[in-house]
């Protein structure tokens, strides 16, 4: 049973970023660089290659530099084209150019469900998929894409999964499930963050997931959940008495940016990645006197 193909993907980037004040002040959390692109820039790549061509934003005040990056910056071109550094302008332009970028507002923050809920508007397939920027996964082959894998075999909805310790199941939804084989699960029942010792077990949802359009109508009907927000978990727990919503125990590494510490520990494990950088980051902590202690 194949599925049409994946074409759009939603990034909800509407929230304040506050663990990162005062940076985030007057620039949005998903702007802030991971070596040398913006966060924001790594979960776009992977919709892209994922067969995404229509990203969707759901933004909020204070997001305008997100439109303006992935947009054409005629200024600057014209400036490097003068300077004779023409790759550096290509690569500015390729930029735009990678996909069809639309934008919503979510006016105020009533949670994830809601800010899925504001970009409807834009998304009339049958299925879309949904990136929470935060994570950048780094992979062989882009989570989102494997997640549409399943959707093609098998139709539905897909979560992307991880196995956390019980101590972080509060952060996570939390998903119970029959297991089909490859780390693949057809999901029988969700929770929002549990408390600690009430969580069913320790399958997380991680910020990928590919959604069936009915999502739509289950969270037009969902009152507040946990912290009194919209909660998606609470949708797919509607939805999955209708249609079937798997989970899929990705392969890659994940690399949290939605911290400062996280960030900090995502920009070392890149650079350490990076032959150059590598050498560099060495370098300092040689000199510093930290290693070997
Ligand atoms: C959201 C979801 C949660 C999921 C998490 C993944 O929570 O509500 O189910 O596990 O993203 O990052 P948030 O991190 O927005 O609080």
């Amino acid at each position: 049973m194949r599925k049409d193909p994946l074409h759009k993907c939603l990034f909800p980037v509407a929230g304040l970023g506050t663990r990162f004040l005062p940076a985030t002040k007057d620039i949005p959390k998903e702007m802030l660089p991971l070596i040398d692109k913006p966060i924001i820039h790594y979960g776009v790549e992977e919709a892209v290659l994922s067969g995404c061509r229509d990203i969707v934003f759901v933004t909020g005040r204070s997001k305008r530099s997100i439109e303006d990056y992935f947009d054409r910056s005629t200024e600057l071109e014209q400036l490097l084209e003068q300077r004779g550094q023409n790759e550096l302008r290509d690569n500015l332009v390729r930029i735009s150019e990678i996909a069809n970028f639309a934008y919503v507002r979510q006016s105020e923050p009533l949670g994830l469900g809601h800010a899925v809920l504001c970009g409807e508007p834009c998304l009339n397939d049958s299925h879309f998929g949904l990136i929470l920027p935060d994570d950048v996964i780094l992979s062989e082959k882009p989570v989102l894409g494997q997640l549409a894998e399943v959707h093609s075999e098998r139709g539905g909805s897909v979560l992307a999964l991880e196995e956390v310790s019980w101590e972080e199941t509060s952060r996570y939804g939390i998903v119970e499930g029959l297991e089909l084989g490859n780390g693949l699960f057809r999901i029988t029942d969700l929770v929002e963050k549990p408390l600690p010792g009430e969580a069913p077990g320790r399958l997380a949802i991680i910020g990928r997931y590919l959604l069936s359009g009915s999502i739509f109508r289950h969270l037009r009907s969902a009152g507040a959940g946990v912290n009194g927000e919209i909660q998606l978990t609470d949708a797919l727990k509607g939805l999955l008495a209708e249609e079937p919503v798997f989970g899929l125990l990705y392969k890659g590494e994940r690399l949290d940016c939605g911290t400062k510490v996280d960030w900090l520990r995502a920009t070392v494990k890149m650079a350490l990645r990076d032959p150059e950088l590598k050498e560099f980051v060495l370098d300092i902590v040689r000199k510093e006197g930290c290693l070997g202690r």
